[in-house]
């Protein structure tokens, strides 16, 4: 593997055409923007950041001081890259720049932002699309429309995640050369894992099929599943989605029974598309349950979704297990932990 290039080197392979050149210059604007971003949470008080809320943006989410200046870090990045229309977490409204050209963006400045202040891992994930005839439609098209995407990990090391269509690899930044340099090439989840991540607090409120999955991973090698499952919920999806890529597992943050979560808590376009990209690209899976992640259309702007990502077998499972309308009934007959409709 080409283990020590620079993003830069493995951008201009890639670069073949104009179209492709403005990819990976709009690439290369992220990585130079994380750069930044990482000195902010890096420095934390002492960079001046309190991690507090400042005000509520669009969708009733509290903006972290970080937030804000991780959207103006990007947008100033993204100056010299010509970009038709641009779709920010933190924004109410898509920008429209340059409608005339072949690529639009969506993206979250800074996810995970609750975690700034506990000194754990927030990240930047983008999402790269082609441009359709009108660029305000840029964001209403499927997630297979993506012609790239990637998530940044602020965490003990500043890690870049990348596609470009062609496998997942991942650049660490050098903070000595200020460089990202490949660290993996052609990431693969393992297909299997022991590994699951939900935000456990939220079980009363939850659908049968994520009661009945859950519950088995509890169970253990006494259950169906029969393997002992281990437990994180990091809170923070860049990290739950890079472990996954190190060492599979599966997330998990369904539709649940609370007012305002019917679909979910995360946004399709800058949260759930880019990660599914990646995650089928490096072999694994991405679903609502019912319906692969890659096949939604937006219909507006922050749009949430439910997403279950990660180890292809646990997705599929958990595919399988929205499918059986006889999942409550399942559950509570006695033979439960004999039948085989839901071994793999
Ligand atoms: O983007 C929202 C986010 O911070 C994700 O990074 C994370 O997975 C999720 O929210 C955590 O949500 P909760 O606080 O409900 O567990």
């Amino acid at each position: 593997m080409d283990q020590g290039q620079t993003l830069r080197q493995h951008l201009d392979g890639f670069a073949t055409d104009p179209d492709r050149r403005l990819i990976a210059d709009a690439v290369a604007a992220f990585a130079d923007a994380a750069i930044e971003i990482t000195e902010l949470t890096c420095g934390g008080a002492l960079a001046g950041i309190t991690g507090e809320g400042q005000t509520l943006n669009g969708d009733g989410d509290i903006q972290k001081d970080l937030d804000l200046q991780a959207d103006r870090i990007i947008r100033r990045a993204l100056a010299g890259v010509s970009v038709a229309a641009l779709a920010s977490e933190e924004a109410n409204e898509i920008e429209i720049r340059d409608p005339a050209s072949a690529i639009s963006i969506a993206f979250d400045p800074l996810d995970g932002s609750s975690n700034i202040n506990t000194n754990m891992s927030v990240g930047t994930i983008f999402s790269i699309v082609r441009t359709p005839l009108h660029a305000r439609a840029a964001f209403t098209q499927p997630g297979t429309t993506q012609l790239a995407a990637g998530f940044v990990v602020y965490g003990p090391q500043t890690s870049l995640v990348l596609t470009l269509g062609d496998g997942v690899d991942i650049f660490t930044l050098d903070r000595k050369t200020r460089a990202f340099r490949q660290i993996r090439s052609q990431v693969k989840i393992p297909p299997n894992t022991a590994e699951f991540a939900i935000n456990a607090s939220n079980r009363r409120h939850w659908d049968p099929p994520i009661l009945a999955y859950i519950d088995d991973c509890i169970a253990g090698a006494d259950g169906v599943l029969q393997t002992n499952f281990n437990m994180r919920w990091i809170g923070s999806l860049v990290a739950e989605a890079y472990r996954i890529l190190t060492r599979g597992g599966i997330f998990l943050y369904p539709a649940d029974a609370r007012d305002g979560y019917r679909e979910g808590r995360l946004r399709l376009l800058y949260e759930a598309h880019p990660m599914a990209f990646i995650m089928e690209q490096a072999g694994g899976g991405a679903t609502t349950g019912n319906l692969r992640i890659l096949d939604l259309a937006a219909n507006t702007l922050h749009q949430r979704v439910p997403l279950i990502m990660g180890s292809i077998e646990s997705v599929q499972r958990l595919e399988r297990m929205h499918m059986s309308p006889d999942i409550k009934f399942e559950r509570n007959a006695p033979l439960f932990a004999t039948r085989g409709l839901f071994r793999n």
